[in-house]
């Protein structure tokens, strides 16, 4: 195990009818003048949206609204939401909805402190400072994980590009956390959300770092319960057990827990982001896709197979072949893959939508022309993702 720090002070309010509690909570937290973020019409059509106003009304504050956020978050709201919170004196964020939303408030709150154009902030130009406007959020969508993470993510549609930003002061200050909010949820986008939560104790689970038997274990049971609830969620959206079980790995694979004390690959996560920052698909069905191709293909890599059984074995109960090592992490792989099938997304890029005509821009941004590689459990070169993509095709 490596030395690590780890804080993450998100309070969580977890539980029916938490929402309810979010106007008393904003005042306890020195809220006075609130943005209330969110996306399209999913929070009008459930409820939620006036519940929101009701309890802000109630609990005395000043607050305005920012709707139109869309997956893939674009910087132009950003843009737009920095300057009402300029001319408004906002001293609170509350994002309500999913990923997209959060990381929507996230980007604002320390660009609101930066002089120049928040992309730089972004896209890594400029170090986040040490000021930000509060975010607090209520989470409809288990999936990305902001509702704890120190991290967001935003396109810019007209380059286009999606990247993102990070800080430990990012982490929102608390996130209600009601999993009967997500029972409106389609079944598409609930099972987005379970790949992308999966894939983020992966991104974590896939590493060469010895000794981190505690965080493996974690994040074995993360994905284990994920399996377990999916099926449950897609068949019967209310049930409130399977919901909870889900919202609370969403948290928990992404908040780092599982990554302590460990190089951690994302790869997968760089090459999702090219993916959907060129063809705007969604976050989980970009993941779906990419990471078990990328895990066949690291079946042909000698240091990585070893983890890549124990995956299979403990995860997916597939059978131990000492003689033939490589047989055993591929019938992990295929049962990955009979999942996401099952759960209705996608395994191919082409269907998805994708052709090939971006692959070498991809590899080229990945690795900034072949200059570096990319990924800590393997590091892929420049030729290695145009051989992984083709595969993906
Ligand atoms: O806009 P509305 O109408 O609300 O509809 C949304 C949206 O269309 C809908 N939705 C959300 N909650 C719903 C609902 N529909 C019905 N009932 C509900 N309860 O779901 C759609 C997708 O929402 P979005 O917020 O985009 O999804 P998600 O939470 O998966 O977020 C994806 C974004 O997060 C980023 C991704 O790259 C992507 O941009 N990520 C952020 C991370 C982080 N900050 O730590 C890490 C992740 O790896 C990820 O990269
Ligand atoms: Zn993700």
């Amino acid at each position: 195990m490596e030395n690590f720090e780890f804080q993450c002070a998100t309070k969580m309010i977890f539980g029916k009818g938490t929402q309810l509690r979010v106007g008393e909570e904003l005042k306890k937290h020195g809220a006075t003048r609130v943005l209330f973020v969110y996306g399209g019409s999913s929070i009008k059509r459930s409820g939620l949206y006036d519940t929101v106003v009701k309890a802000l009304t109630e609990a005395g504050l000043w607050f305005t609204e920012l709707p139109g956020v869309v997956p893939n978050p674009r910087v132009s709201l950003v843009r737009k939401g920095i300057e009402i919170c300029r001319e408004q004196k906002i001293d609170f964020l509350l994002a309500v909805g999913g990923g997209s939303v959060i990381d929507t408030c996230k980007s604002m709150s320390f660009g609101v402190y930066y002089d120049g154009d928040v992309w730089d902030l972004i896209c890594g130009k400029v170090r986040p400072g040490d000021q930000r406007i509060p975010v607090a959020d209520i989470l409809t969508l288990p999936a990305a994980g902001s509702e704890e993470s120190d991290s967001c993510i935003v396109s810019d549609e007209t380059i286009p590009m999606k990247t993102g930003f990070g800080s430990p002061l990012m982490r929102p200050v608390f996130s209600i956390m009601n999993p009967e909010l997500t029972y409106t949820l389609p079944p598409y986008q609930t099972a987005c959300g379970c790949m992308d939560i999966m894939a983020h104790a992966m991104e974590r689970y896939f590493t060469r770092t010895q000794n981190v038997e505690m965080t493996d274990r974690v994040a074995e049971g993360i994905i284990q319960t994920v399996l377990h609830n999916l099926p449950i969620a897609l068949a019967t959206p209310d049930d409130y057990a399977a919901r909870s079980e889900i919202m609370l790995c969403g948290t928990w694979a992404q908040n780092d827990m599982t990554g302590c004390g460990r190089a951690q690959d994302w790869f997968n996560h760089g090459l999702e982001h090219q993916i959907s920052g060129y063809y705007d698909i969604a976050h989980g069905a970009g993941l779906a896709i990419s990471f078990p191709a990328w895990m066949e293909y690291l079946c042909e890599k000698e240091e990585c197979l070893p983890k890549l059984v124990q995956y299979a074995v403990r995860v997916w109960h597939a059978d131990l072949n000492f003689e033939n090592p490589k047989e055993t992490a591929l019938a992990g792989i295929n049962r990955l893959k009979e999942m996401i099938r099952a759960a209705g997304l996608p395994l191919t890029l082409s269907e998805a939508g994708i052709g090939t005509e971006r692959f070498e821009e991809i590899a080229d941004n990945m690795t900034d022309g072949g200059a570096h590689t990319c990924g800590a459990f393997y590091a892929m070169t420049r030729e290695d993702i145009l051989a992984l993509l083709d595969r993906m095709k």
